[in-house]
Parts: C-alpha cells; structure tokens; sequence
C-alpha cells in the first residue's frame, strides 16, 4: 500500500511517501527554525505563512524522490492535530484538494500517534500491543497501543512537556532556540557533577509528569549562582541572567546546570518508562518524538533496559523529530482497517 503523508502541525513542512509502512521512498522535511530562532521559540502566524509558501513544493519533491506518479498512491494520511491551528489547516487542506483531484481516501492522523507508529518503519518485529512514550516539544505521554484502534494514554504530564522544558531552561539560560541540542551539547561537555535538582511526581508507579517546577529550580540556582537582572524587553520573557560567558568559571557552571538539569529529566522519563512497560508485562519500549533524539538519554534507556530485560526501540534520529513518513506510517496502518475520513474532517489544536 502506498501512502503520502503529509504533517504541518508545527514549524516542520513535510511530505513522504512509502509502501506499506516498511519502505519509506522519500521523507521530504522542511524545518522553519532558522525563522523561529530569533524570536525564541515557533510564532504561530509565521509558521503557517511559510508552511503555505513551502507544501507545494515539498510535495512535489517527495513525488521526485520516490520515482512514482500521483496516480500510484492508495491514501493520503494527512495530521489533523494536535498542533498550532493555523499550520494543521494548511496541511489538511491541501490533504482535502488532493484527495479530490486524485480520486484518492484520506486518513486524518494523531500527530502522537504517528510518532508511535515511525518505529514500524524500521522494526518488522514490533508487534501490538506495545509500550510507547511520545517525549516531543509539546507532549510527554506515555500510551499503551493495545492495537491499531485501542490507543489508553497511561500517564502524561501535567504542565509542561519535556521537550518544552528543554527549551524553555534554555531560553532563561540565554542559551538559544531550539533547546534540546544545546543543552544535550553542554551536558556532554561537563566535568564535573552537575547541580543536583529535583524530580517530581516520583511516588512509585505514578506515571504522570511534571517538568514546570524543575524549570524554576533551574532559574532559581541559576539567580543563585550567577545574580540576575530583571529585563522587561525580551519578548516572551522578562529575565536574561546577567553573565559572562567567556568567564571560565561561568562555563563550568553553566554546562553543570545543564547536566543537572538533563540527568533529572532523563531520570524522570526512564523510571516512569519502564514503570509503564514492566505494568503491562512489555518485553519493548517505544522511545519517540524529538527529545528521543538525545544520546544521553538513549544510552540511560539502553542501560537500564538491560538491567531489566526490556528493550528500548528508538525510531532512528530523523523519524524522532516530526516528519510525514510517520504520519504515512500510521494512514496504512488505519487504511488497512478500512478507517477513513470523509472530507468533512476539521483540524484540531487538542485532540
Ligand atoms: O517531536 P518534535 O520534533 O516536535 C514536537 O512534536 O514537539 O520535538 C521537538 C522538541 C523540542 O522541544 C526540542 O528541544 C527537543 O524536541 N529536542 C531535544 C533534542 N533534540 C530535539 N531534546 C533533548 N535533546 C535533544 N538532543
Ligand atoms: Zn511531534
């Protein structure tokens, strides 16, 4: 079965096609950071202005790639949410317009449930039901995919997501947009131990996460360790720490904030991973979405698996970020039941 797959639900511009979720023929993705970077995180208005700019072209390059005509595909998955509103609907509506001229069903996907369903592309062997955590910019959820129509979230957290955390430490460190590398970089690079910090929500087996107060520990012992001044200009903040980023002693403690910070997120997510796959008897754990692109944390899974005989699956790191052969993933999957959707389908910022 051939799929294309669209997704458009945040700064990411992509279209894929592949055949029956085993063979991914071309996984076109167009990332707006460099846009977004100078304002320090996505702008909504923006992000659909170029994903409007960008679907045509990226499209037609995912048709280049993988050798075949329009007429060759079975399906269109296209994300219908949960994203930024604006950036869905041009993804949907351009789903809806190829849907009519090609004659061709549509499957409205789950954003998440694409991340959970990239592993397919590369793991023959994984078999329902399965563990999944999506651990993303803008979700930390943990799901048990019991089978292609039963998806129960297990626990998920209650502010901020991980990868939002990620970002957001980075932003008040001064540091830069998008988080994650960043600091996962500055981590690595620590000599020392990093600055101890606290998890939430550890009770045992409680599967749901909390990251917010973890960023304001950071902010606090960052005060602490560097002083601070109030600035009211910056948009969508009003601290910037006051330091010197050539002080060698300021280095060090910065790349052990970001370590601390780093070891208490991963902390966090291994425990309740496993928590979650050894509740339901998992001999697998599905590890997705972009913070599942960090090494530390995939190394801190690994180990920790080992010990316990459950093995993580990590899509490999392209299918961790957003991409539309995820999305494609999970159409063929819904196509092979038969669910479709009618072209009165309507995007949805929360699902
Ligand atoms: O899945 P994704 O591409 O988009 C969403 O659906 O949100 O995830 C993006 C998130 C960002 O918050 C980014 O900082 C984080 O993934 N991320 C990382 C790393 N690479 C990306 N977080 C930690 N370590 C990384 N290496
Ligand atoms: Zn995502």
């Amino acid at each position: 079965m051939i799929i294309l797959g669209i997704e458009t639900s945040c700064d990411e511009t992509s279209a894929a096609i592949t055949s029956d979720a085993s063979q991914i023929l071309s996984n076109i993705v167009v990332s707006q950071i460099d846009i977004h970077k100078e304002y320090g995180g996505v702008v909504p208005e923006l992000a659909s202005r170029k994903h409007i700019e960008s679907i045509a072209w990226v499209i037609d390059r995912a048709f280049v790639e993988a050798g075949i005509g329009r007429e060759k595909i079975d399906c269109i998955g296209v994300t219908k949410g949960p994203g930024l509103i604006g950036s869905l609907l041009v993804g949907v509506g351009v789903a809806k317009a190829m849907s009519m001229s090609l004659n061709k069903p549509v499957c409205a996907v789950n954003h998440l449930h694409g991340h959970l369903f990239a592993s397919f592309l590369e793991r023959g062997d994984l078999e329902f039901p399965f563990v999944g955590m999506v651990v993303s910019g803008g979700h930390t959820t943990i799901f048990n995919v019991k089978s292609v129509t039963d998806i129960e979230i297990m626990g998920k957290t209650r502010d901020d997501a991980a990868g939002e955390a990620f970002d957001k430490v980075a932003k008040l460190l001064g540091l830069g947009y998008p988080g994650g590398a960043i600091i996962e970089d500055l981590a690595g690079k620590c000599e020392l131990d990093g600055i101890k910090l606290p998890r939430a929500l550890m009770e045992k087996y409680n599967l749901d996460f909390s990251f917010s107060g973890l960023k304001t520990a950071v902010l606090k012992k960052s005060e602490e360790i560097f002083g601070i001044r109030r600035i009211d200009n910056i948009p969508g903040s009003f601290h910037a720490l006051a330091y010197d980023r050539e002080d060698p002693d300021v280095d060090r403690n910065l790349r052990r904030i970001c370590r601390g910070f780093q070891e208490a997120v991963l902390e966090v997510l291994v425990t309740k991973g496993y928590w979650a796959a050894r509740k339901m008897g998992a001999d697998k754990l599905v590890v997705c979405g972009g913070v599942a692109a960090n090494r530390a944390l995939r190394e801190r899974f690994a180990i920790r698996g080992k010990a316990l005989g459950i093995e993580p699956v990590f899509p490999s790191l392209p299918l961790c970020a957003d991409n539309a052969a995820m999305i494609a993933s999970r159409a063929t999957f819904l196509a092979r039941e038969g669910i479709f959707d009618d072209l009165g389908f309507g995007a949805a910022s929360r699902l």
